[in-house]
């Protein structure tokens, strides 16, 4: 493979960082650049971004990949970002109006619970497939609007610009020419209809949330339009592929078959499921999302949400300072032949699904004179294990049985918490070559977009496993076990 091979560059814009991938059709990594982003913590609950930080930050990694590199041979770009975030911008200036509100924040509970308390909540799910939560975007951009009635009328006057991070870096590529979102992002702002694929107008009104300044919505293989020329990157790349971040790892799972799942160990995790083209009304305490659209034809998966995950082992070193280092965290867990009975329940921000209690708050339970630090790291990585368990029963009792689950994110490299995750599950853990699976999903839609690949049939063979964890515990003690869990989280729980 020569210095003529076509090259994809790839930006995936997450929520704790952005980076910039150069491969090839083998997948083979030309270039890797990649910066941490600022968060901010106005308020306790709440996080923002900097939208000028995000673009100027990716444009100079971008500017790091392409150094060096014939920029002929980059035949496509493809992005893929952090889900329901939101941007606010100025359609003329191309400024930002105020800065993102990131999933994570919390800002929008009284909002939620109005909406709740009106009984608007099966509305909802029985059009955007999602619970009504502070999560999704539609209750952030409502409370956007309700703090500045200026902003709602140059909204519905079709001056501003409300989307996610992928359509604000869509429109900063292509110079403000293409404001754009594709099908998985469109999917998590609680206000498309996922199954008449359209912004759904009495949602809107409910929401507030003026239609004109809403994005169009494209399949997430679609050529977007063209970059124009922006520090080192060139004008007239094709920019081919736009996806959510966790339905990208979807596809970079090469998930393709009903029933095939993957979990994305991150600050959070998101347990997604493949389901077909057919759509599928969620079960209670899953949301319903598009996967994606190839062609015209959108695909729709089941997802389990769970807020923290990644994030405690990061409280457990930055809050409690009881860990100088996460990745030691695998070894800190195996000093111990067992956790003692000790449980931890991260609902920091309340606990998703299957619970969905906003209310819910952390716990530490089970602890005697004889509990160490060890018991509680110990603890938190169990805690990521669990709670995917808990998200997979409930696909599970749908009647879709999981034969195995793909991993990737941060986490995944952790032995003890796959090892563990498999035990729990009963179910092999797979881990696949290359972890970064969020941006080769985005390169593997925009490569078919533009003829790199054929069909995802191609994609499928060329998938590599690293490596596979298979369950090794007993039936009696994974019952105990989950039995322990499931009283702890009822502690937790506000209802109780
Ligand atoms: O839904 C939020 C998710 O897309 C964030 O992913 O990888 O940026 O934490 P990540």
């Amino acid at each position: 493979m020569g210095a003529s091979t076509d090259l994809i560059l790839v930006l995936d814009q997450g929520t704790t960082g952005s980076k910039v991938l150069l491969l090839d059709k083998t997948c083979r990594i030309w270039g890797r650049a990649y910066q941490e982003i600022t968060q901010h913590y106005p308020k306790p609950g709440w996080v923002e971004h900097d939208p000028e930080e995000i673009w100027t930050g990716m444009v100079a990694l971008i500017g790091q990949v392409l150094s060096g590199i014939d920029v002929r041979r980059v035949k496509a770009l493809a992005l893929t970002n952090q889900r329901e975030t939101i941007v606010v911008w100025d359609k003329t200036t191309g400024k930002p109006l105020a800065p993102a509100v990131v999933w994570q924040c919390r800002r929008s509970v009284d909002i939620c619970k109005d909406l709740l308390e009106k009984g608007y909540n099966d509305l909802f799910r029985r059009k955007t497939g999602l619970k009504i939560d502070p999560y999704f975007s539609g209750t952030k951009v409502k409370w956007l609007l309700d703090q500045d009635r200026g902003l709602r009328e140059k909204a519905a006057k079709g001056q501003v610009c409300i989307g996610t991070i992928d359509s604000w870096l869509l429109w900063n590529l292509t110079g403000g020419k293409v404001f754009a979102t594709d099908y998985s992002n469109a999917s998590r702002t609680l206000y498309y209809n996922i199954y008449e694929c359209r912004w759904d107008q009495e949602l809107l009104a409910i929401l507030g949330i003026p239609p004109a300044a809403l994005p169009e919505v494209y399949p997430s293989s679609y050529q977007y339009g063209t970059t124009v020329a922006v520090g080192q990157l060139p004008a007239g790349v094709p920019i081919a592929g736009v996806i959510g971040d966790s339905q990208a790892a979807l596809f970079g799972e090469a998930c393709f078959r009903p029933g095939m799942a993957k979990a994305t160990y991150g600050t959070g995790t998101s347990l997604l499921m493949f389901v077909g083209e057919e759509p599928v009304s969620p079960p209670e305490g899953l949301v319903a999302t598009l996967a994606w659209g190839l062609g015209n034809k959108p695909a729709y998966a089941l997802e389990g949400v769970i807020n923290i995950t990644g994030a405690t082992m990061q409280w457990l070193r930055d809050g409690l300072g009881i860990l100088d280092d996460v990745t030691k965290s695998a070894e800190i867990a195996r000093s111990l032949s067992g956790n003692d009975g000790v449980f931890l329940v991260p609902a920091f921000v309340g606990l998703g699904a299957p619970y969905w209690d906003m209310d819910a708050r952390g716990l530490i339970c089970g602890l005697t004179r004889s509990t160490t630090r060890a018991h509680l790291i110990r603890a938190g990585l169990e805690s990521i294990a669990y709670q995917v368990f808990d998200a997979v029963e409930l696909m599970q009792k749908s009647g879709i049985k999981l034969d195995f689950l793909r991993a990737d994110g941060a986490a995944a490299a952790n032995e003890f918490l796959m090892q563990f995750q498999a035990d729990l599950l009963n179910v092999e853990v797979s881990r696949p070559a290359l972890r970064e699976v969020s941006a080769l999903g985005a390169v593997y839609l925009a490569g078919l977009a533009v003829g790199l690949w054929r069909d995802t049939g191609e994609i499928a063979a060329a998938w590599q496993e690293e490596k596979r964890f298979k369950p090794q515990m007993g039936e009696g003690e994974r019952a105990e076990l989950i039995r322990q869990w499931k009283e702890a989280v009822q502690r937790a729980l506000s209802r109780n």
